[in-house]
């Protein structure tokens, strides 16, 4: 068995390799022989040793990854809805990038027939975010406008297809040319190409009476504005922070961090009343213990998979030898759709 452990945070290098034994399995859980991990951008944060939840629940050394798909290898004593060589697709709290992974029995999914074991990989935390974004927090009625920053990325292009399905208005934002037919393709109305064009001029001109949801995990960059542009009773949904990182940097500058932190907008709730807009956030790292959301919101989605509502934005494999590779590629801000390791 062999797996990614990230040993001190810092740049590419910090990624290194190590033959393992899994510990003896517990009665509740699924031993899992991975065919496919997903990379989020999130792993690279952990990395970086800026992603709090890790430091919450692991600590150094660690392993990261929130999703695989394999195999069932193995069974704990009370496992009963899964059985050995089964298909499976599963999310864990860190531990994914590895040949092998020991899983909770309510964190397993059958993996669709018609799924392969990248798409079981790719679709899990991107799909289950933007789920819980848009259907736990911002409710969209038919005909609502959504503006979603970073259309073209993992969330975001799952939060295009969500917000179509909910029959809303969609505009996608993305930063570089080449992504503008990706998000076309998943269904989004308006692309904004922000490397060409003015965002705001652009948005106002596409719903001048502002947004009903916006969706924005760029941080201070786009936070203020995206508040700004919200219509009466819209609702801002903040879930990250990626512009805090300096592209393709591989480690952060800690002045950038601390000019973004200081420049990142408080809300005041007495505005938030008069202004009649709402600021909503969260983490699903926090959501794992959070009685049955995650699973609810994974079965609807694969449901929506199987029924071929949605799709699986494109996705780029690597082998796992080469992870560094595929957070270089993440963290160059270039990417479209979804990273995956092949172990
Ligand atoms: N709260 C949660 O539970 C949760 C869960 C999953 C992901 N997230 C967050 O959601 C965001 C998207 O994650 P993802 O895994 O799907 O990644 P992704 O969107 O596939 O890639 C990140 C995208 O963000 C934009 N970006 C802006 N500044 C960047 C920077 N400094 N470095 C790299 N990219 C930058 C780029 O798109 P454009 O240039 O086109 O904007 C880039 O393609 C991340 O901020 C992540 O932390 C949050």
């Amino acid at each position: 068995m062999k797996k990614v452990v990230i040993r001190k945070p810092g740049s590419y290098e910090k990624l290194e390799f190590e033959e393992f034994s899994s510990p003896p399995l517990k009665k509740d859980e699924v031993l899992i022989e991975c065919r496919a991990c997903g990379v989020n951008f999130a792993d690279c944060c952990v990395r970086m040793g800026v992603y709090l939840p890790a430091k919450v629940y692991v600590g150094w050394p660690i392993t990261p990854g929130f999703e695989v798909s394999g195999v069932v290898k193995e069974v704990g004593e009370e496992v009963s809805k899964f059985s050995v060589g089964q298909r499976v697709v599963a999310i864990s709290l860190f531990g994914g990038y590895s040949s092998h992974v020991a899983v909770k029995e309510r964190q397993v999914f059958p993996l669709p027939e018609k799924m392969s074991f990248n798409e079981g990989a790719a679709f899990p935390t991107v799909f289950l975010t933007a789920y819980y974004a848009l259907f736990e927090l911002a409710h969209p009625r038919a005909g609502n406008v959504i503006l979603i920053h970073s259309a073209a990325g993992g969330v975001g292009s799952s939060l295009v297809q969500l917000g179509k399905l909910a029959h809303c208005r969609v505009v996608g934002v993305v930063g570089s040319s080449h992504k503008i037919d990706t998000v076309k393709t998943l269904g989004a109305d308006v692309v904004i190409d922000k490397s060409k064009q003015d965002l705001w001029k652009e948005a106002e001109a596409f719903s001048p009476e502002g947004y009903d949801i916006i969706l924005d995990a760029n941080g201070a960059e786009t936070l203020w504005q995206s508040y700004k542009h919200l219509s009466s009773g819209g609702k801002l949904v903040v879930y990250g922070f990626h512009s805090m990182l300096s592209k393709g940097r591989g480690r952060p500058n800690w002045f950038k961090v601390l000019w973004d932190y200081l420049r990142t907008p408080r809300f005041n709730p007495l505005n938030l009343t008069t202004d009649n807009r709402s600021v909503l956030g969260f983490n699903l790292a926090y959501l794992f213990d959070k009685g049955d959301v995650l699973r609810e919101g994974a079965e609807q989605l694969l449901k929506w998979l199987e029924e071929e509502k949605i799709t699986l934005p494109p996705i780029q494999t690597f082998p796992l030898e080469k992870v560094a590779e595929a957070h270089k590629a993440l963290e160059s801000g270039e990417t479209v759709g979804k990273l995956v390791l092949i172990p």
